[in-house]
């Protein structure tokens, strides 16, 4: 091996800074029985109440063996274009729909391919990883205040005040997630509409992550509602199987896009991805069926709106002020008496316990020197609700 590393370094995302200090002091990992997971962003994979059942097997033949379509099989690009146009109303033909291992390979896709010219505008309060993708393939990004000041509810002006800091090229491309992760804060009805019609201009672009589609209260959301014809647009719609089908495992997710974007991803999966494992495929198309997947949207509402209003009044009594909006199944909110996040996870470590400190969302990564030095990220997606009162007992003590 030579003295000198052939691979640039590149750190993992910010989470696993707080997986490994958290190793250190439990002498455990995060998620292990025992643990209170509340850093990190999986759902219950068991079956909610009132919802659908969740597989246990697939079955296929050794015709499935064979290498996949690259942006999908048939199965699962059908059972995502009536899933969209029949809930949504949208227009889109399986040519509009490119099959991923998960959310976050289609948003590296993306971004990817995007021209590298196009300056990116983010929120300032957003998804981890997005900062890590910007930094890795060194893009140009201005950011939209999303703060105390807004109370992490950007306006149009803050978009305006942003975008006019950009120099030299006049195109722009949004990345958002929506229901946003840490936040919770969706943007929905006219005011999407609003958004989606702006993004869909020419010149514009945009992601929006629709990972916590089915989080929202009272009833999921996606841009698709908005887009009249997504062929005419770069909008690129991003969806996993992850969270609302409570299926990580499966990594399984998609992009829908404009026919010619999605041409691209043909390319690209043909020389660089080789399509997507066929069984997680087949078990998804399954699960989207049109019955089945309307009881798990209503179930899946149903449970995690109970769970954010129940955690949002402990919280909030336990002295945590929130901020969060009514989608995902995080709260954000500061903690009291100035006490830093990561102190707090310091005294939550002692018993198995982590929140995500807020300043890993934060889009300028200013650290503890920043506004997200108290702000937490409590995360209540993997909790069964009978762990309510012994998290919010170690939560009251460590405050
Ligand atoms: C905002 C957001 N987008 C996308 C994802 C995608 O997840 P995955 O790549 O596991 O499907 C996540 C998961 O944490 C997320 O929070």
């Amino acid at each position: 091996m030579s003295d000198r590393p052939f691979l640039e370094h590149f750190d993992p995302m910010g989470i696993y800074e707080v997986l490994f200090s958290f190793l250190d002091a439990s002498g455990t990992y995060m998620g292990n029985p025992g643990t209170h997971p509340w850093a990190q962003g999986f759902p219950l994979t068991t079956q909610l109440p009132d919802g659908p059942t969740i597989p246990s097997s697939i079955s296929f033949e050794p015709t499935d063996l064979k290498y996949p379509p690259a942006t999908g099989g048939p199965e699962l690009l059908e059972a995502l274009r009536d899933y969209f146009n029949g809930f949504y109303g949208a227009h889109l033909s399986t040519d509009n729909l490119a099959v991923f291992a998960g959310g976050r390979p289609g948003i590296f896709a993306t971004m990817s391919f995007l021209d590298p010219a196009i300056p990116f505008m983010i929120e300032e309060t957003e998804y981890t990883p997005y900062w890590d993708l910007l930094r890795l393939m060194k893009r140009r990004y201005a950011v939209v205040a999303s703060n105390e000041s807004n109370r992490f509810r950007p306006e149009v002006e803050d978009y305006a005040a942003a975008s006019a800091s950009i120099e030299g090229d006049d195109r722009r491309f949004l990345i958002k997630s929506n229901p946003c992760n840490p936040t919770g804060v969706t943007v929905s009805g006219e005011d999407l509409k609003t958004v989606v019609d702006y993004w869909s201009q020419p010149g514009h672009g945009a992601i929006f992550d629709e990972a916590y589609e089915f989080f929202h209260s009272p009833s999921p959301v996606s841009a698709l509602a908005f887009v009249e014809d997504i062929d005419e647009t770069d909008v690129f719609v991003v969806g996993a199987a992850t969270k609302g089908l409570q299926t990580p495992g499966l990594r399984t997710g998609w992009v829908v896009a404009s026919k010619s974007n999605i041409e691209i991803f043909r390319n690209y999966s043909s020389f660089g991805m080789g399509g997507v494992a066929r069984p997680s495929q087949l078990c998804v198309a399954d699960m989207l069926q049109r019955d089945r997947v309307q009881q798990a949207r209503a179930a899946v509402g149903t449970f995690y709106g109970e769970q954010r209003a129940k955690y949002a009044a402990g919280l909030s009594a336990a002295g945590i002020e929130l901020f969060t909006g009514d989608g995902g199944f995080y709260h954000w909110g500061r903690l009291p008496g100035g006490l830093g996040a990561r102190e707090f996870n310091t005294r939550l470590f002692k018993h198995k316990a982590a929140i995500l400190p807020g300043t890993l969302c934060d889009m300028f990564r200013r650290g503890d020197e920043g506004p997200h030095r108290d702000f937490i990220r409590f995360s209540f997606g993997p909790m069964e609700p009978e762990t309510y009162d012994e998290n919010m007992e170690i939560i009251t003590s460590c405050l």
